[in-house]
């Protein structure tokens, strides 16, 4: 039986971190045994060429989950951190890498408590569509980048609900803003567990970051691993900004 996919006007953050506590056990054994195809072999080379490339020396990984990517970012600057407010996640991360700084935190509450710290990069892979309040986050990435760079990779908001059979549903519309709410499931597995993310047209994220002085230099959309008779449209967006100081 297929589970049903949810639309909710809003949802309470404490219970989308909690779904995330549920699920990162899982995703971390996937991204570790090479099994989460989408991130070995689209998003992640996407972040770190475009790093290879950049001067940043300190780099902030917001949304880290369970640190996969941050221990390679760590690699490739002089101070790296990770913040996200899963605790299991952030505890998963700290028992494969214990030279890292990880936070339990979002990256709102983070930059309240040091508003001072400051990133030549932030990085946020797959975060933004997962925050409940766009603004918010964006503006965290701002203030902590601020002068330097944002790297982010989102799922692409005109193609992931038909990837994920979502588009055409009762309660969906491209040009509202919704919480959609999908059952967490691997190719070979269902859990019974699932995953909350905001689909939001692309001009909000557009808008979002024009306020908060984030000038994109770079929008590429990227199509998942899947061969074209799959699936032809691209699954995902990386964006490349500067932000102003
Ligand atoms: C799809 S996971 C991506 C994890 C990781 N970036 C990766 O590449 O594997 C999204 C993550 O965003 C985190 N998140 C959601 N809202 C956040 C916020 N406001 N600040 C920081 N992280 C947030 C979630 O806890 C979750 O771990």
């Amino acid at each position: 039986m297929t589970e049903p996919v949810r639309f909710y006007d809003r949802k309470d953050e404490t219970a989308i971190i909690r779904e995330w506590d549920s699920i990162a056990p899982i995703r971390d054994r996937q991204v570790a045994s090479h099994q989460d195809a989408s991130y070995e072999r689209v998003l992640e080379p996407w972040i770190l060429g475009r790093v290879d490339r950049s001067t940043a020396h300190s780099i902030v990984d917001v949304g880290c989950g369970t640190g996969r990517l941050t221990s390679k970012l760590r690699l490739r600057a002089d101070e790296t951190v990770g913040i996200d407010p899963s605790a299991v996640s952030i505890r998963l991360a700290r028992a494969h890498d214990d030279a890292t700084r990880f936070d339990i935190a979002t990256a709102e509450d983070w930059v309240r408590c040091d508003s001072e710290a400051r990133f030549d990069l932030a990085v946020a892979n797959m975060v933004l569509m997962d925050a409940l309040d766009l603004d918010g986050i964006v503006g965290a990435l701002a203030t902590l980048a601020r002068g330097g760079g944002v790297l982010a990779t989102i799922a692409h908001p005109a193609f992931w609900p038909i990837y994920w059979d979502y588009a055409g549903s009762d309660g969906f519309s491209y040009l509202d803003e919704t919480v959609v709410e999908t059952p967490f499931r691997t190719s070979s597995k269902s859990y019974g567990l699932v995953a909350t993310h905001v689909h939001r047209p692309i001009e909000t994220y557009l808008s979002s970051f024009n306020r908060h002085g984030l000038v994109v230099t770079a929008f590429e959309e990227l199509r998942g691993p899947e061969s074209i008779e799959k699936f032809p449209y691209p699954r995902f967006i990386g964006i490349e900004a500067s932000v102003l100081p």
